[in-house]
C-alpha cells in the first residue's frame, strides 16, 4: 500500500531504442564462416543483424536509446531516480556498463546492473515496480543495453550461436502513476529461473575458478565464446513462455482476448511462432523485429515497445503482454497498460 493507505501503481511513461547503424546480412556472414542465408532464415527467421562498429560502446547505444525514453516520458535525464540496466554484455568486467551511462547523465543517482540475460528486462521491470510502489522512487529508468558482436565467434565454429545476435539498446521509463482517472499501469509481473540448466547457454571464461581468471589455455579452448544446446533452449522455451504468459494473465486478472499486442523476446522467429500457436494468438496481435535485428538479449523487448510506440500502439488503454526466455535459464511474463 501507498501513502495514506492508498495502492500506488507503477507505469511506463516513455519508450526509446538505438541500434548501430552496421547491418550485417547473412551473406555477410557467409563470408566469415560456412553458413548459408537459407539456413539462417529457415531455422531462426532472422535476415540481418545490427554489430556495432569499432569503438561503439555499450553505453552509446544506452544514452541515446535512454534520452528518447525520457523525452518522451516529459523528463530530463537529471530528474530519475535510478537507473537499471539489464546486460549479458557488460562494457567492462567491472563496474557495470550503468555506471558508464550514470555518468553520461552526470549527478549522484543510484545504479546497478542486473544479470537474467534475456529475461533481463522482463526482471528489471519488476524491481522498477517495486521500487515505485514501494514508494522508494518516482521515476526509474531500464535500459537494456547488449554488444554482443565483440564477443561471438565468427569462425565456423561458433555458428550455431553467432547466427543469432545482434546488438542494441532499448529503454523505457518506470513512473509513480498518480492520477486516479487515468489506469495505465504494470498489473503484474511474473518471473522463473532454473539454474540446474545455467550450462545450457553460457559463456565459462572469466570464471572465479580459473587461476587469475584468464589464461592461455582457457582462451586456447575458446572458452570465452559462448556455448549453447540450441535444441534444449528451443524445447525449454516453447514449455516456460506459454506457461508463464499464462500465470502473468492470470495474476493480473486479464483474459487473453483482452490483451490488444503480444511482445515476445526474439530468441528465434519459430519459437515465437510456436508460442502464439499453442497460447492460440492471433499473428495480428503480435509484432517481432528479430528478422531486421537478430537476438539482441535484455535489449529486444524495450526494443519492441519502442517500434511499437513509433506504430502507434500504445496508446491510451492498449494492454501489452511482455514475455521472455533466456539462459540461467530464467523467463518471465508481463502485463501493461498503457
Ligand atoms: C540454434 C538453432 C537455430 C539450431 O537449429 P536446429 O534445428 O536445432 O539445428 P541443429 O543444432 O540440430 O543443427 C543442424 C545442423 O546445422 C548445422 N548448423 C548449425 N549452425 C549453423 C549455421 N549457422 N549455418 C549452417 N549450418 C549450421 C549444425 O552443425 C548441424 O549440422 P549436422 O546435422 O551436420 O551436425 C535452434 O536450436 C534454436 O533456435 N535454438 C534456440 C536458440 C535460442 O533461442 N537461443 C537464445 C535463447 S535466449
Amino acid at each position: 500500500m501507498g501513502i495514506g493507505g492508498r495502492r500506488m501503481r507503477a507505469r511506463i511513461s516513455g519508450t526509446g531504442m538505438c541500434l548501430p547503424e552496421r547491418r550485417v546480412t547473412n551473406k555477410d556472414l557467409e563470408v566469415m564462416m560456412e553458413t548459408s542465408d537459407e539456413w539462417i532464415v529457415q531455422r531462426s527467421g532472422i535476415r540481418e543483424r545490427r554489430w556495432v562498429s569499432e569503438g561503439e560502446t555499450p553505453a552509446d547505444l544506452a544514452e541515446v536509446a535512454s534520452r528518447t525514453a525520457c523525452e518522451r516520458a516529459g523528463i530530463d535525464p537529471e530528474e530519475l531516480d535510478c537507473i537499471i540496466v539489464p546486460t549479458l554484455s557488460s562494457q567492462y568486467e567491472f563496474p557495470g556498463t550503468s555506471f558508464f551511462l550514470q555518468e553520461r547523465f552526470g549527478g549522484t543517482v543510484p545504479c546497478f546492473d542486473l544479470r537474467a540475460q534475456c529475461t533481463g528486462f522482463i526482471y528489471s521491470l519488476s524491481i522498477a515496480n517495486a521500487l515505485v510502489i514501494s514508494g522508494q522512487y518516482q521515476r526509474v529508468l531500464v535500459c537494456g543495453a547488449e554488444v554482443h558482436s565483440t564477443g561471438l565467434d565468427k569462425s565456423t565454429e561458433g555458428r550455431d550461436v553467432t547466427v543469432l545476435f545482434g546488438d542494441g539498446a532499448g529503454a523505457i521509463v518506470v513512473e509513480a502513476a498518480e492520477d486516479d482517472s487515468n489506469p495505465a499501469g504494470i498489473l503484474d509481473v511474473t518471473l522463473h529461473a532454473q539454474g540446474k540448466y545455467a550450462k545450457k547457454l553460457w559463456v565459462p571464461w572469466g570464471s572465479a575458478l580459473f587461476p587469475e581468471r584468464l589464461n592461455a589455455d582457457a582462451l586456447d579452448e575458446r572458452l570465452h565464446f559462448p556455448r549453447m544446446d540450441g535444441r534444449h533452449v528451443f524445447k525449454n522455451a516453447v514449455t516456460r513462455m506459454p506457461e508463464v504468459m499464462a500465470e502473468s494473465l492470470d495474476a493480473a486478472g486479464v483474459k487473453k482476448p483482452d490483451i490488444d499486442l503480444f511482445l515476445f523476446h526474439q530468441a528465434n522467429l519459430r519459437i515465437n511462432e510456436f508460442v502464439a500457436n499453442a497460447a492460440e494468438i492471433p499473428a495480428e496481435k503480435v509484432r517481432n523485429n528479430i528478422q531486421r535485428y537478430g537476438n539482441c538479449s535484455a535489449a529486444s523487448i524495450p526494443i519492441l515497445l519502442s517500434e511499437a510506440h513509433d506504430e502507434g500502439l500504445l496508446e491510451p488503454g492498449k494492454l501489452v503482454c511482455l514475455t521472455g526466455f533466456g539462459s540461467g535459464f530464467s523467463w518471465g511474463s508481463a502485463v501493461v497498460r498503457f
